[in-house]
């Protein structure tokens, strides 16, 4: 079952983060980074070609309310974003009768590589558990995204099961699953 997320008036901090809301004025971060080749793809969708499309979707992210943005506490920029999704699979017949979700997120690629996103993915670990009434949580990425395999390990997850998995353009990928209990 999925667990109940609204982020409305959530705030989150660690070391070098915010994670909080998406607002308007977050465009042009978001745009900044969604439009870049390499980074949507291994996530399953392709850079933003126009402002308007960064647009669309930062509107979808604020009726969501289940997606957090990561901004950075330096310089203030949006640099990021971290999902609380719903679950795409119910990883076996015992987690029926439990509470999950489904973490997905995405780095502008100028910050790669500093240990950025598993700091902001075990803080909104930590509010699933503690917040959400989560049991447990999943999380997965392509066999060939070492980075993202990289922050679940980072972050405690364990490997599940290899599945394949529909994503939002449509179309269908091989995704190691990999799951966390709180
Ligand atoms: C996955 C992602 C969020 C990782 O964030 P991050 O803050 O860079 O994570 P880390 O700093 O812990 O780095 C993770 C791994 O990326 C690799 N890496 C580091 N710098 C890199 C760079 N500049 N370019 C490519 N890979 C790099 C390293 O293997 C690193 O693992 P290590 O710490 O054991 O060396 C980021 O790469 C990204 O946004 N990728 C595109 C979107 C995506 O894949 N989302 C997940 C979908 S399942």
């Amino acid at each position: 079952m999925n667990a109940s997320v609204d982020l409305s008036d959530v705030r989150l901090e660690t070391d070098r983060l915010i994670l909080r809301e998406w607002q308007e004025t977050d465009l042009e971060d978001f745009y900044e980074y969604a439009r870049v080749d390499g980074v949507g793809q291994m996530a399953g969708w392709q850079p933003h070609d126009t402002i308007e499309t960064s647009k669309i979707v930062l509107d979808i992210f604020m009726s969501g309310k289940k997606t957090f943005a990561v901004q950075l506490k330096e310089n203030n920029k949006v640099i990021g974003s971290v999902g609380i999704e719903e679950l795409s699979m119910v990883p076996g017949a015992e987690y029926e009768s439990l509470y999950g979700r489904e973490l997905g997120y995405v780095l502008n690629k100028d910050y790669w590589g500093k240990g950025i996103m598993p700091e902001a993915v075990k803080k909104v670990i930590e509010y699933c558990f503690e917040n959400c009434g989560c049991d447990y949580l999943i999380c997965s990425c392509s066999p060939a995204n070492s980075q993202s395999k990289r922050v679940i390990e980072k972050c405690g997850f364990e490997f599940l099961t290899e599945k394949v998995r529909k994503l939002s353009d449509g179309t269908e990928r091989t995704a190691l699953y990999h799951t966390l209990h709180k």
